[in-house]
């Protein structure tokens, strides 16, 4: 197998942007893939190895659905083997493989011991450039101690643990040791503030804590633990116990009080102990998961045992095409559902090594992915197009630096990606011909829903593709028609799919009115996103449905825009928002190198007007050096409204670099 440069892609991609743009006219590199053209066929090197190459299968699970997704549950060990696929009887409620039993970490950690416990299970890149590695044989033994541990402190099955903790091993060994008990976990974002940790224990009724003393960003040392503490006083209940993670330093560096306890300390006093892993039902709660809202309270998303595990393992293994000899990277935190379903879950049921990295992504440079990639020799890479977008801005000589031979397979999550995001990632990255997965999903879903499988089907650059075997998507109008190709509309799922959200903490009213529409045609799951389908079935995300903006009375979508403005050369990312008046307002960054000055200016406004429309030509263009991101690294477009439109900011706890609101602030009014 060889990913050296098949030398028959668009090398010339670049060169041909800014030729056009001298030329004044459209740049056909950076159009979604032309609906009538077959797409980026899947290299042969890639096919002749990879998990699934039959075309069949798309049949196969219409003819035989939902017994078709019998396939993904037998990737799993069952201590009660299941009978019946589904039963939906009750919709939308769904019960995934009712009448049998599993121990999701029994699949994760123990069936590998047998024969292969020296494996490497995780590797581990800490902040400050510690390394620690886990064989399954290590997280077994770990594993069952922390289990041992939380039956100490009274966890039962059934109670919900919430683990606030950075990316770090004893995140996935606690996550596991949950499992191996049958208690459900509640990872909170590390980074979420006091406040938010509170809502979530209350929320989940949970009374046990696993958090940390601290941890690093770059030099400085944070204290979560007066985080915790501080939740804890602002929580309805109280917790029975916390536990701390020695994080910072030799030893723990913060007092404990009552009911909490060192992890270490803990750990050490039941090493060796084996805790047998509970049988639970399908249908049981394996963690729950609250979704990572801008707005409102957050909703808690559980999710099943069987169901989830069998989708999230027949994904990682078609779709991201995960080997057990592969050491692969899931670069989301766990903190996240990517990190629990791609990062822990996926490839520890699949008995492949998983890398954690703790750092950040330019620390101590900006080669600091690449160069975790060579030398761990990872062979599949799973990150966002938000990540994507600062590999460009920061220059491809980073990743041309490095030998990154090893790399099999790409992939790319929770936003569009732009065809030329696309095409620069396989190139710089993918050695030029590696597949890159585009995959859509949500917290919701569980696993992937949407996406090429790459040993199948051809890749569109700028579209996600059709959907999964299994999975009935449809783009509807509001009636619940399906619309014609190329017509924007509503993406639904009509079937139920194992990955599936169980139901909401908030109960089953809220459930049903957040997600399900009652059509003639049965019951549909609503996404939420706005999207267009291709004459061969591919689907365009074109964005949350409330992402549209008003422009002169005009409905866009804000992900068409931007689109069009980061095809301009030198430009690495962009947000467009409302000025309040029918205007519009175009926030920008340029690559490293290039000055923001007013010839970028112009290209923006005449590209906007030449692909988009004369209407939507930008009535300001701002350059700043970052926009606004969430913690999952959105945009967050209705920030920048804000400053836009000089009103008062919501809430921005949520983001992730407050510091760029001042200077957003003073581009705002400098540009006047
Ligand atoms: C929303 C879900 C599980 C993914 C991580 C975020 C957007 C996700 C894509 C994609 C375009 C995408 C959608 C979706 N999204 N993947 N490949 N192309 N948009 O999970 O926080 O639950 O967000 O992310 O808008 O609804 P999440």
């Amino acid at each position: 197998m060889t990913n050296a440069g098949s030398g028959d892609r668009d090398a010339n991609a670049d060169e041909r942007t800014s030729a056009d743009e001298r030329a004044g006219g459209g740049d056909p590199s950076d159009a979604a893939a032309d609906p009538s053209d077959g797409g980026v066929a899947p290299p042969s090197w890639f096919r002749e190895e990879a998990a699934l190459t039959d075309p069949g299968i798309y049949d196969e699970f219409d003819t035989e659905w939902p017994d078709a997704w019998g396939r993904a549950a037998d990737l799993l060990d069952w201590d009660r083997p299941y009978r019946t696929v589904l039963d939906d009887s009750e919709p939308p409620f769904y019960r995934w493989f009712p009448d049998g039993r599993l121990n999701a970490a029994a699949n994760c950690v123990d069936r590998h011991l047998d024969g292969r416990r020296n494996q490497l299970a995780i590797r581990w890149f800490g902040k400050r450039g510690e390394r620690r590695s886990y064989t399954y044989f290590d997280l077994h033994r770990e594993v069952n101690a922390a289990a041992a541990a939380l039956r100490e402190l009274g966890v039962e099955e059934g109670d919900v643990v919430t683990l606030y903790l950075p990316m770090i091993p004893e995140l996935p060994i606690t996550m596991l040791a949950c499992a191996r008990i049958g208690a459900p976990h509640n990872v909170v974002f590390a980074g979420l503030s006091a406040e938010a940790l509170a809502t979530r224990l209350d929320a989940a009724d949970s009374a046990y804590l696993v958090t940390c003393d601290g941890y690093y960003r770059r030099e400085d040392a944070f204290n979560q633990k007066s985080k915790a503490d501080n939740a804890r006083l602002r929580i309805d209940g109280d917790l029975a116990a916390t536990v701390v993670v020695d994080r910072l330093g030799d030893a723990l560096s913060v007092p404990l009080g009552e009911d909490e306890h060192d992890y270490g300390t803990l750990i050490d006093r039941h090493d060796g102990e084996t805790v047998a892993p509970v049988a639970r039902d399908a249908t049981d709660l394996l963690f729950v998961m609250y979704t990572s809202g801008t707005t409102g309270r957050p909703k808690g998303v559980e999710h099943a045992t069987g169901g989830y595990l069998a989708h999230v393992a027949w994904t990682a293994r078609n779709v991201l095409d995960v080997r057990p000899d592969d050491t692969y990277w899931c670069a989301a935190d766990i903190g996240w559902i990517t990190g629990h379903s791609y990062g822990v879950y996926g490839p520890l049921a699949l008995g492949t090594t998983t890398v954690l990295y703790e750092g950040s992504p330019d620390y101590p440079d900006r080669d600091r992915v690449w160069d975790l990639i060579e030398r761990n020799a990872v062979s599949v890479f799973y990150t966002s197009p938000t990540a994507i977008r600062s590999f460009m801005k920061w220059g491809a000589e980073y990743p041309d630096a490095h030998d990154l031979s090893s790399i099999r397979l790409l992939g790319t999550v929770g936003e569009a990606i732009t065809p030329k995001a696309w095409r620069w990632y396989r190139e710089h990255v993918g050695g030029g011909d590696a597949p890159v997965v585009d995959t859509w999903w949500q917290t919701e879903t569980g696993a992937i829903a949407l996406a090429t499988l790459p040993g199948v089907t051809p890749m569109k650059p700028g579209r996600v593709g059709p959907p999964l075997p299994g999975i009935d998507a449809r783009v509807v109008d509001e009636t619940g028609d399906p619309v014609a190709p190329g017509e924007a509309g509503y993406l639904t799922i009509g079937k139920p799919w194992p990955g599936m959200l169980r139901g909401l903490r908030e109960g089953e009213k809220r459930y049903r009115r957040e997600y399900w529409l009652e059509t003639d045609d049965g019951w549909r799951y609503r996404t939420g996103d706005g999207a267009t389908v291709d004459d061969d079935g591919y689907v365009t995300i074109l964005g949350r449905v409330d992402d549209v903006i008003n422009v002169r009375t005009r409905r866009f979508n804000t992900a068409e825009l931007e689109s069009a403005i980061v095809a301009v050369d030198g430009v690495t990312e962009a947000a467009v928002v409302g000025d309040g008046d029918g205007g519009v307002v175009a926030y920008a960054t340029t690559r490293s190198g290039v000055d923001p000055d007013d010839r970028t200016r112009a290209a923006i406004r005449d590209r906007l007007a030449a692909t988009v429309g004369e209407i939507a030509r930008p009535d300001r263009v701002v350059f700043t050096t970052e926009l606004p991101k969430t913690r999952s690294g959105k945009i967050m477009r209705r920030l920048l409204e804000d400053i836009t439109q000089d009103d008062e900011f919501g809430d921005i706890s949520a983001l992730r670099n407050p510091e760029v609101v001042g200077e957003i602030e003073s581009a705002v009014r400098d540009d006047g």
